[in-house]
């Protein structure tokens, strides 16, 4: 019997290395003992003998290295045999894999999907901190209970996500550490050491009451999503009991002002693959969303492009199905990505002032953004907006003709050279086509103007009123052109 030592419980690399060392050896399954550790190996157990100096080289199927690698992070004491087992078997059956009734393959799938849920359960969930040191620095630290060894597997979503914070998650099994350069991973941290009470605390309460949708409200589905487990963690929890008793009510409410919900067989399509419909809808598929509500639904599986991952969201359009405006930004902005609505910032503020100057209501128009992820660098506890690539507003571009085919509008206004760019199809400067009215189809105008952020960033006061005005200008040629979109009474 041999025996191999890792170094800790999901030490991939080490277990890679014996288990090639194995194989080579021609040493059987059965013959193999693991642990992780200072776990006690076997008494009757001998150590691997050293690798050979010319290994062979070993193929295995494609999908293997990440399945094993998923493996491994599994709690079940039998996983580094699981993965060996599987590995010695892949050298004569092949195609073993690819069978789903096999117990070793069926046993290696339901860990993976654990392991990915886990995973997936530590990204939504973990909230951090503030502290402060003895010497003066802050630090953000967030305590986490997993069920499986999925610390080092997760940590790099955080490190890309928070990369301008320095970072500690504390779990029992294991604890991960960012200090601004890298990852480093240390033993677990017992329940006491983690933070209390903060200020940021307020902010996740209003941020979950604001996202908190009634009429979505499935509580068993909930609780099985975010087990109470989790609950003494997250600062929002407290305000699940309250918010459940308000939701009839607010349900209520909302079905009198919101008529349209996605359907249920979009939804459950959507819930067994979403990105696969995705796909098919972005490569022009028959079965192509019908409704705004049903295209929104999807919009949020979107991975088109990798902005997907750090935003908090898809920010979809917003607007009645018969609008005869759409007018189109950039991105959404840190605030809209919050709230999931287009131009409810900064920028919303100068955009909605210029529409009131104009006498044009906003609730009759569609508003959108070119690209529906926000996109930024992270610095200290800011999310900096960076503007899309290229290859970004291309990716998302698909979304917009879908709104614009469901919306059909008389005329398309496109705020700044992004917004211009996505809906053209090629790049166009704002002096080149400003404030005329241009062909895009035979039914549609497009109208280009500037961005209002860019309005919001001039330093000097005099151009910023001058600018301000022109683009009140535009706005005004927009409702002279679409005089039913005008404020009413
Ligand atoms: N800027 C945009 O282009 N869109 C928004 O939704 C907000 C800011």
């Amino acid at each position: 019997m041999f025996h191999v030592r890792l170094s800790h419980p999901s030490d991939f690399d080490a277990w890679r290395d014996a288990a090639r060392t194995a194989l080579e050896l021609g040493i059987a399954p059965e013959d193999m003992t693991f642990t992780a550790g200072d776990d006690a190996p076997g008494l009757f157990a001998e150590p691997l003998p050293p690798p050979s100096a010319s290994p062979r080289q070993i193929t295995v199927a494609k999908a293997f290295p990440d399945l094993a690698r998923a493996i491994l992070c599994h709690s079940d004491p039998e996983r580094f045999l699981l993965a060996y087992r599987l590995l010695h078997r892949l050298q004569r059956e092949k195609k073993l894999l690819e069978i789903a009734s096999d117990t070793d393959v069926l046993k290696a799938m339901e860990m993976e999907k654990a392991v990915r849920r886990d995973s997936h359960k530590m990204k939504a969930f973990v909230r951090f901190r503030e502290i402060e040191l003895d010497d003066g620095t802050k630090r953000y630290v967030a305590w986490f209970e997993p069920f499986h060894h999925i610390v080092e597997r997760t940590a790099p979503f955080f490190a890309r996500r928070f990369a301008g914070m320095v970072w500690s998650i504390l779990t029992p099994l294991r604890s991960a550490h960012w200090d601004g350069e890298g990852l480093s991973f240390g033993p677990g941290a017992s329940a006491s050491d983690r933070p209390k009470d903060d200020d940021m605390e307020a902010l996740w309460l209003t941020y979950y009451a604001s996202i908190f949708n009634p009429a979505r409200l499935k509580v068993k589905a909930m609780q099985a999503e975010m087990p109470k487990k989790y609950w003494h963690n997250l600062p929002e929890a407290v305000l699940i009991d309250p918010l459940i008793k308000g939701a009839e009510a607010a349900q209520r409410r909302m079905l009198d002002t919101a008529p349209t919900l996605p359907s249920l067989r979009h939804e459950r399509q959507a819930e067994r693959d979403p990105m696969a419909k995705v796909e098919e809808t972005a490569n022009g598929g028959t079965n192509q969303p019908r409704t705004l509500d049903e295209a929104r639904a999807e919009a949020k599986a979107c991975r088109a492009c990798p902005l997907w991952e750090p935003a908090t969201q898809t920010v979809f359009g917003k607007g009645p199905e018969g609008a005869p405006v759409i007018f189109v930004g950039e991105q959404p902005g840190d605030q809209e990505d919050l709230a999931g609505e287009p131009f409810v910032g900064p920028a919303g503020k100068v955009f909605d002032e210029a529409l009131a100057a104009a006498g044009i209501d906003r609730a009759q128009a569609y508003v959108t953004n070119a690209v529906k992820h926000f996109k930024f660098v992270p610095r200290g506890k800011r999310r900096i907006h960076q503007k899309p690539s290229m290859g970004e507003v291309k990716a998302c571009r698909f979304w917009l003709e879908l709104e614009r085919d469901i919306v059909r509008p008389k005329l398309v206004v496109a705020l700044g050279a992004t917004a211009a760019a996505s809906v053209l199809g090629k790049t166009v400067t704002i002096r080149d086509t400003r404030s005329r009215l241009m062909d895009l189809d035979p039914a549609t105008k497009l109208l280009v103007t500037v961005h209002p952020a860019y309005i919001l960033r001039l330093p000097d006061p005099e151009a910023q009123a001058a600018e301000t005005k022109a683009f009140a200008e535009d706005m005004a040629r927009v409702r002279a052109f679409v005089p039913e979109i005008a404020l009413r009474g």
